[in-house]
């Protein structure tokens, strides 16, 4: 296992890295308000090291009103005072750069929350005003302009244009609490500039950056229908909305602020655009340098479907000179175990256009959460074998299932409060609370270790088995199969290359440089075990055969 303390300099680090995603509300709780915090996080160090993550990257910890979760940011220089202050966060990144593991935060450029102080000047300066210019707003319709410039929809559901006071009307792409900034603004662009610069140089190490693809808009006059707005090709680069090629030019300016450092901050781009070229743009070194792919977020459990994925996936880092991404839970999505323990995916969940997040609430017992967890595991063995970055999500190393029954109060996710009794914005689902539930550390106690209180979304019982303190010391635990995993990671992981090797129609088996191999059986029936040594496998192996829905590591003898 490497143990340097010290972070050697490198400018490559994040080509291979396993990225930790902390939704810092629901971590860790150090001062028992029910509310996870920075010394939290960084009380929970050396567990993140022994975990064995090159990296961590933090949701929002920003000032926020939490109408969605903090993605809607009142001032992107602070820290949040339920959640901590600037001197904790020094003390947070001294604490993991001692661990040597690297901090990505969250930069949520797209929209600020209503409360940020541009938007209340916004307000109060009324129509014309320089300072609104800096968001959105636009005259209504009708006789006296009673009615929305347009009649776009909201990624969370309901009318995508908010009336003030005066009578104008401003766009916001997510909640009514989310006004979308105007890109085309000077200081706009300066602000995020210095923002940059801040976070950077307080040692932040990278960014993640927050729909990366709807920054810059062109709004032609009149305003295009939504009907009109969903029939324009959106990997034309030109679309009014949604991945528009001058989103580079800003991007590019970023770039120089990235490079001005040593080693250079990396970024990552979380763009849903309409194709993997598309997408291979923001990867591009001129521009974010690296972008998620939910490919296999989005995918069954499907040897077919996997390996589309990874061949397509390859072949756009092979295009953009980039490490590919490899996701299958975050905070926007159901868990992995429990999705795999539903049926297919593919015809059943509704995939909302340009978002495809997953937000299929299905009854817990529709779920076959044995099949679902051992899938889970086979899939992130297979996961963290290939080429490129590992984003993995906090609780996914404990097995962590969706929490499916959240009392409908206790709910705090703006995409199911805006679609509560209008299904026609129904996501399908229950929203992403489920996936957000504060940690279990511990078998027992209020909050399951999470803190010395409550917890800001409540717990199920069966927390309890799947805690850390429950798992750490059992070998067959999901936490000691993760922790294995990316030791040997680790130590396996050499050039950014694989071969696929012959398999039945059901499995997938790829050998990366130095004869690391790996096989995952997606199917039912056992099949025979490959030659070589056992290194590590998600499950048990009887009769010398590998099982259905099980992954097993071998090296080449
Ligand atoms: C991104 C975030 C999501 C948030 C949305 C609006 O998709 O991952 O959590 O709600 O942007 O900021
Ligand atoms: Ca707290």
């Amino acid at each position: 296992m490497t143990t340097e303390s010290v972070l050697a300099p490198s400018s490559t680090w994040w080509r291979q890295a396993t990225v930790y995603q902390i939704y810092p509300r629901s971590f860790a709780d150090a001062n028992a308000d029910g509310i996870g915090d920075l010394r939290g996080i960084t009380s929970r160090v050396p567990y993140l090291r022994h975990l064995g993550v090159d990296a961590v990257w933090l949701s929002p910890f920003y000032p926020s009103a939490l109408a969605d979760g903090g993605y809607d940011v009142a001032d992107y220089r602070n820290v949040d005072p339920r959640i901590g202050t600037l001197a904790e966060f020094d003390e947070m990144i001294t604490a993991l750069h001692g661990a040597g593991i690297r901090v990505i935060v969250d930069i949520v450029p797209n929209h600020s929350s209503d409360q940020h102080p541009w938007f209340q000047e916004a307000l109060a300066a009324g129509r014309g005003s320089a300072a609104r210019e800096r968001y959105i707003f636009r005259d209504g319709r009708g006789e006296h302009g009673e009615l929305p410039p347009a009649d776009w929809t909201s990624v969370f559901g309901g009318p995508a244009w908010e009336r003030v006071e005066d009578g104008q009307w401003y766009l916001h792409s997510f909640a009514p609490e989310q006004p979308d900034f105007n890109w085309d603004s000077r200081e706009v662009r300066d602000d995020f500039l210095r923002t940059l610069r801040f976070w950077s140089d307080r040692g932040v190490d990278g960014f993640r950056i927050d729909v990366a693809h709807m920054l810059v808009k062109d709004l032609p006059d009149p305003l295009p229908t939504q009907a009109e707005l969903e029939a324009m090709d959106a990997a034309s680069g030109t679309h009014p909305l949604y991945d528009r090629d001058e989103v580079h030019d800003v991007y590019a300016e970023w770039r120089t602020v990235f490079d001005s450092y040593d080693p250079p901050r990396t970024a990552v781009a979380e763009a849903w655009v309409a194709t993997p070229e598309r997408r291979a743009r923001y990867a591009a070194p001129t521009s974010l340098g690296q972008a998620f792919n939910f490919d296999l977020l989005t995918a069954d459990f499907d040897a077919a479907q996997f390996r589309a994925v990874v061949t397509d996936n390859l072949a756009q880092s092979a295009v953009s000179g980039s490490s590919s991404t490899w996701v299958l839970s975050n905070h926007d999505s159901v868990r992995h175990a429990t999705r795999y323990g539903l049926p297919p995916l593919h015809g059943r969940t509704e995939v909302k256009q340009g978002t495809e997040w997953i937000l299929a609430g299905a009854p817990a017992d529709a779920v076959d959460l044995d099949l679902g967890l051992r899938r889970a595991r086979a899939a992130t063995l297979f996961l963290l074998a290939l080429p490129g970055s590992a984003y993995l999500y906090q609780g996914e190393e404990l097995g962590l299932f969706e929490v499916g029954d959240l009392p409908a109060e206790a709910r705090q996710d703006p995409a199911y409060l805006r679609s509560v009794g209008q299904p026609e914005w129904s996501f399908d689902g229950l929203g992403r609370d489920g996936c957000r539930v504060p940690l279990p550390w511990t078998r027992t106690g209020s909050s399951f270790g999470f803190g010395d209180d409550g917890a800001h979304l409540p717990q199920p019982a069966w927390f309890a088995d799947l805690s850390v303190e429950a798992e750490e010391d059992d070998p067959a635990s999901t936490l000691t199969l993760y922790r294995e995993a990316l030791r040997l990671r680790r130590e396996l992981q050499t050039a950014e290359e694989l071969a696929w090797d012959d398999a039945p129609a059901s499995v997938l088996s790829f050998t990366r440089p130095g004869g690391w191999r790996t096989v995952t059986n997606f199917g039912d029936a056992p099949v025979p075990l490959p030659a070589g040594e056992v290194l590590l496998a998600s499950g048990p192996l009887p009769d010398g055969e590998l099982p259905g829905a099980t992954t097993v590591w071998v090296r080449a003898r």
